[in-house]
């Protein structure tokens, strides 16, 4: 049965960011690849990533900024292929890119997130992976080489790569391939979860937060021991923006997130401007910090649960005694809210959680007991924070597997 079907060195199996990447690294080795993508088309997650400019990487890439129940597993292959790496590559393609803030690169120009698919398109014809969209996987089977049956025929290879993803954004084509692959292997999983994903609130909160839909601000939001200093966004189901999104990672259900809504003031501040201005409102002067809309919910979030029922946005500022000044600011310094949910795969930028790093060698992502298969990408339990170190991820893990499959 076997001399029938169309052999190859490596099969992969998803031409995401990460197949694309192992395949043609594979192949430059004079590896025979064969890389399987049941889309039409690949890259799809790449195509729209960062706004459609492909935030690829992070000039600070480090494995301190990667979510895994094995926070050292990651090192060895974000060490020995950086994003110094894949900005290299990046330039050998004439691909202009810039800083956004906070090391996160992005490619130039509308729609240039394109740009990133064909490189490595080109990358793979120039190593003669054979790359097939539409196929479908019915079963993976295993003796001394694995055995691929699509709808289109069955392809047999010395190591299978499984490099599909995870979760979020059902309708781009994620699937829980690499987790049934792994069930079918005996290979643990760690629980998975939306990360990079808004959050969302209970109708009690949503009555205050709702009318500031749109609103932004700088905060530092906090969830367990992560904090992160960026902007958060109010929504109509609840918050998201940068900060919360990052701490959303972090977040699990049940527990509450602390936000900063005045990371540049001092607890003392408002104290400070009494004594200054003690005739000005108070809300106008919390208006002096943030957005008045903010001001003003925030205020009256302090009243509800403070003052019982006064209406202090009216009042001058000198009519508060400097202990309950500070309190506000406090309040308003650690402002705790227990979402009570989040929005879902549906919005999740990304998953938490993955195939166990445990069951896998952290130099070349094989699983360790099931010589020749490997999983690499999301697909494994190593999650980036927000901007552009989940695709570094991918580049890495991708290019570990492509030295040896
Ligand atoms: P990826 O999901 O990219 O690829 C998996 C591939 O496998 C897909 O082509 C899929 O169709 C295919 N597949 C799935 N099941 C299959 C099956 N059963 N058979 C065959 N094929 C199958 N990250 C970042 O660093 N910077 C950014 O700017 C962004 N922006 C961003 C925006 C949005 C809206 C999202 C949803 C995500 C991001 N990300 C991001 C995250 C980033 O896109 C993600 O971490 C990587 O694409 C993961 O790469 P993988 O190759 O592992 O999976």
């Amino acid at each position: 049965m076997s001399s029938a079907m169309e052999r190859y060195d490596s099969i992969i199996i998803g031409a995401g960011a990460a197949g694309l990447y192992a395949a043609f690294h594979a192949g430059r080795r004079g590896r025979r690849v064969l890389l399987l993508e049941h889309n039409a088309e690949v890259g799809a997650k790449i195509l729209i990533s960062g706004g459609g400019r492909c935030n690829f990487t992070n000039l600070h890439a480090a494995p301190d900024r990667f979510i895994s129940a094995n926070p050292h597993f990651a090192r060895s292959a974000l060490a020995r292929h950086t994003q110094h790496d894949v900005l290299a590559l990046i330039q050998k393609h004439r691909i202009t890119h810039y800083e956004k803030t906070l090391g996160q690169l992005f490619c130039d120009g509308a729609r240039s997130s394109q740009k990133i698919v064909r490189m490595l398109l080109d990358e793979c014809a120039a190593a003669n992976v054979d790359i097939r969209t539409l196929y479908r996987i019915n079963a993976v089977q295993r003796s001394d080489r694995f055995v691929v049956d699509t709808m289109m025929g069955a392809f047999e290879s010395a190591t299978l790569t499984i490099a599909t993803g995870g979760y979020p954004i059902p309708k781009l084509g994620a699937t829980g391939f690499a987790f049934d692959i792994a069930e079918q292997f005996g290979i643990p999983v760690i629980e998975t979860r939306p990360g990079l994903v808004p959050l969302t609130f209970a109708d009690s909160d949503l009555a205050w937060m709702r009318p500031l839909s749109g609103v932004s601000a700088n905060v530092i939001a906090r969830a367990g021991k992560a904090s992160f200093r960026e902007a958060a966004l109010f929504t109509h189901r609840g918050l998201s923006g940068p900060a919360v999104l990052q701490a959303s990672s972090y977040w699990r259900i049940g527990e509450s997130i602390s936000i900063d809504w005045l990371p540049d003031a001092p607890e003392d501040a408002l104290a400070a401007r009494k004594r200054e201005r003690p005739k000005a409102q108070l809300k106008t002067v919390m208006a002096e910090f943030m957005s008045e809309r903010l001001a003003t919910a925030l205020l009256q979030s302090w009243t509800a649960g403070i003052l019982a029922g006064e209406t202090p946005a009216v009042q001058e500022i000198g009519a508060f005694k400097d202990s309950a000044l500070i309190d506000l600011m406090r309040s308003c310094k650690s402002f705790t809210l227990t979402p009570n949910g989040d929005e879902g795969y549906a919005k999740a930028e990304v998953m938490v959680g993955g195939v166990d790093t445990n069951a896998l060698s952290q130099q070349t992502m094989e699983a360790r007991a099931v010589p020749g298969l490997f999983f690499i990408g999301e697909a494994v339990d190593v999650t980036g924070w927000l901007g552009g170190y989940n695709f570094q991820w991918a580049w890495s893990s991708g290019w570990a597997a492509g030295q040896v499959i």
